[in-house]
């Protein structure tokens, strides 16, 4: 941590969401932006037959030629540029030298800092053929994040957010929303308040104000929502090996509602229903 980080990392403890002004949204549009770039970019690499640590380093080599600082890497001691997650891990999946598999799911998770500021995405790619399950699995969760971002707008609350979530995924959906990792507040740090509980009542929680930044990320489960992170002290699974899913945008509350930093300007916000379609 340097110096800098320091003095703004006060802010967490204090347990403040920090309200960014007008300029700073130009910041995070272009960190938004790049790490778009980064997941769109990739896209047409994933296929049977391709290692996780291949894409990795395609991730790497992007975020780099592209003046942006991978923010994963030495991260609490991670050591790559992403985190991808197939099949029945939920998240944090460690890029390895093992080849997908005709009928993998998997989340790209990616996070840099452009000119200081963090771009945090995550989306969903298919290795070839997937079953039926799987493509609906990944639709639900990406109708559950935009679900949860359409509750964002000033006055609104965190519980908000959740609520809607919960009510589409497990109401409507009978899928299972993961309780063990959260959106969380993002600009300067890359882990700040608030934390973005996908669940929970309306109204509770934080009250939604004009230049808050924070992802919003939910895994969503095809069966039990209990997960267990293995021995590598990264690799989260499901408990009950079912699939999970998970997307990631970066939003901005506006003063009329919101701002989502990190769609893709290749129309591959999901890549599995773009190349389904
Ligand atoms: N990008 C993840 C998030 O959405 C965090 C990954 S931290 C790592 O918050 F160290 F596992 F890479
Ligand atoms: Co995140
Ligand atoms: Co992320």
């Amino acid at each position: 941590m340097s110096y800098i980080d320091a003095d703004i990392a006060t802010n967490r403890k204090n347990g403040q969401i920090r309200l960014h002004k007008p300029e700073d949204f130009a910041g995070m549009r272009r960190a938004g932006r790049l790490v778009a770039e980064t997941l769109d970019h990739i896209a047409p690499f994933v296929e049977p037959g391709v290692s996780t640590g291949s894409l990795d380093a395609r991730i790497f080599e992007f975020v780099k030629d592209h003046g942006a600082l991978s923010a994963t890497l030495m991260y609490r001691g991670y050591t790559h540029s992403s985190c991808i997650s197939i099949n029945h891990v939920v998240c944090h999946g460690i890029p390895s030298d093992k080849p997908l598999r005709e009928g993998d799911i998997l989340n790209v998770d990616v996070t840099l800092i452009l000119d200081g500021w963090h771009g945090d995405s995550s989306r969903m790619y298919a290795a070839g053929e997937i079953p039926r399950r799987a493509e609906r699995l990944i639709e639900v969760t990406h109708e559950s994040m935009m679900r949860g971002i359409a509750a964002i707008k000033p006055g609104n609350t965190t519980g908000d957010i959740g609520a809607a979530i919960q009510a589409y995924a497990e109401g409507e959906e009978r899928m299972s929303v993961v309780r063990d990792f959260c959106g969380h507040g993002i600009g300067r740090l890359f882990h700040d308040e608030p934390n973005i509980l996908h669940y929970g009542r309306p109204g509770e929680g934080a009250v939604l104000k004009p230049g808050m930044f924070f992802t919003v990320e939910p895994m969503i489960n095809l069966g039990r929502p209990h997960v267990k992170v293995l021995a590598d002290g990264w690799t989260a699974v499901t408990r009950d090996r079912s699939l999970s899913a998970q997307f990631e945008h970066m939003v901005g509350v506006t003063e009329t509602g919101v701002e989502v930093f990190t769609h893709s300007p290749a129309g591959l916000d999901n890549p599995v229903a773009a190349k389904a379609a």
